[in-house]
């Protein structure tokens, strides 16, 4: 089973990135044959800083590898690589109703913030779909945003194999529930755009004083206090073991545990946690020959399956 994902390039990630997409994205080396690739032409539609491009694909590309994605189990790298799927866009786009892009609720939502559209950000899914079809991808793993556009991209494969014979395998997609939720540091989801986050490879003084923050309730130090409610515990349970979990529990309910050993529990059980982590990323930073080989090696193998599936289409098509 082919199972494919793209991850946008967007900066430092926080907890809630790590624990919504990167750990479920890792884990599909697990249950299949996984390709993972940095959409660094969808970025395009966003960034046009080339400086801020760059840095911001390498960082996903050292911080994937730092987490425990395995190069060897996962294909993993860069979408402008393979710059087959563009012309692999441009054969789909002839079959691409307007209307079906019009209705995709990601453009519009871009449209009514605001932005204002270019020609890539309309025809975005169209990009996206050229991803998965290039691949022959059986299942499309992705969080709960991205499944109209799974949509489209079956929508697509369908009409061109009825117009033109069976050349795409038509993909499942699969739904990323939240397996955690993950609060910020006020209550609500973890979000940069609510600045409530906690940074995965934050300092040490930034990362512990994010963690002071942490909204709680006004319970004094001797009250019994409600663990199911609690921030503090909500993450603290992403990091602790079962058994510092269920210690945690009983000091809040027995009461004379405050919030602020609370927090300082949750800042060592995160900080140990992530230790491996951030040492492995301290070295590949050391070693950008090493990923830059790794992204390499994951196009040649991704460029192989894609010039197959591009062939057929050419061939389908007419053009050979
Ligand atoms: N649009 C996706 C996102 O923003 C990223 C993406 C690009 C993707 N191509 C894909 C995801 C193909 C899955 C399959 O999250």
């Amino acid at each position: 089973m082919r199972i494919l994902s793209g991850i946008q390039p967007s900066g430092r990630l926080h907890l809630g990135n790590y624990f919504g997409m990167m750990k479920p994205a890792i884990e599909m080396q697990a249950e299949g044959e996984a390709y993972l690739f940095i959409a660094d032409y969808h970025a395009l539609t966003s960034v046009s800083d080339p400086a801020a491009l760059r840095q911001a694909t390498r960082d996903v590309a050292v911080d994937f590898l730092a987490c425990g994605l395995d190069p060897e189990r996962t294909v993993f790298f860069r979408q402008s690589d393979v710059p087959q799927v563009t012309e692999l866009t441009w054969l789909l786009s002839v079959v691409t109703p307007m209307g079906l892009l019009e209705r995709c609720h990601s453009y519009k939502d871009k449209i009514a913030r605001g932005i204002s559209p270019n020609h890539g950000l309309f025809a975005y899914p169209v990009l996206m779909a050229a991803d998965i079809l290039a691949y022959q991808s059986d299942v499309v793993p992705v969080g709960r945003d991205q499944k109209q556009h799974v949509e489209v991209t079956r929508d697509i494969a369908i009409k061109f194999n009825g117009q033109f014979g069976e050349v795409f395998k038509v993909p499942d997609v699969s739904i990323r529930e939240e397996v955690a939720v993950v609060p910020g540091i006020d209550g609500q989801k973890m979000s940069k755009s609510y600045d409530n986050h906690i940074e995965l490879f934050g300092d040490e003084k930034d990362t512990r004083a994010r963690i002071m923050r942490i909204v709680t309730d006004s319970k004094p130090l001797e009250a019994p206090k409600k663990p199911e409610s609690c921030n503090v515990f909500a993450l603290y349970r992403l990091f602790a073991g079962d058994e510092q979990i269920e210690q945690m529990a009983a000091d809040y309910c027995r009461g004379g545990y405050g919030y602020g050993s609370a927090k300082k529990a949750l800042f060592d059980a995160m900080w140990g946690a992530l230790e491996p982590f951030r040492r492995k990323r301290a070295e590949l930073c050391r070693d950008s020959d090493y990923v830059e080989s790794v992204l390499r090696r994951g196009a040649d193998r991704a460029g192989a399956e894609a010039d197959k599936t591009l062939k057929k289409a050419r061939r389908a098509v007419g053009l050979d």
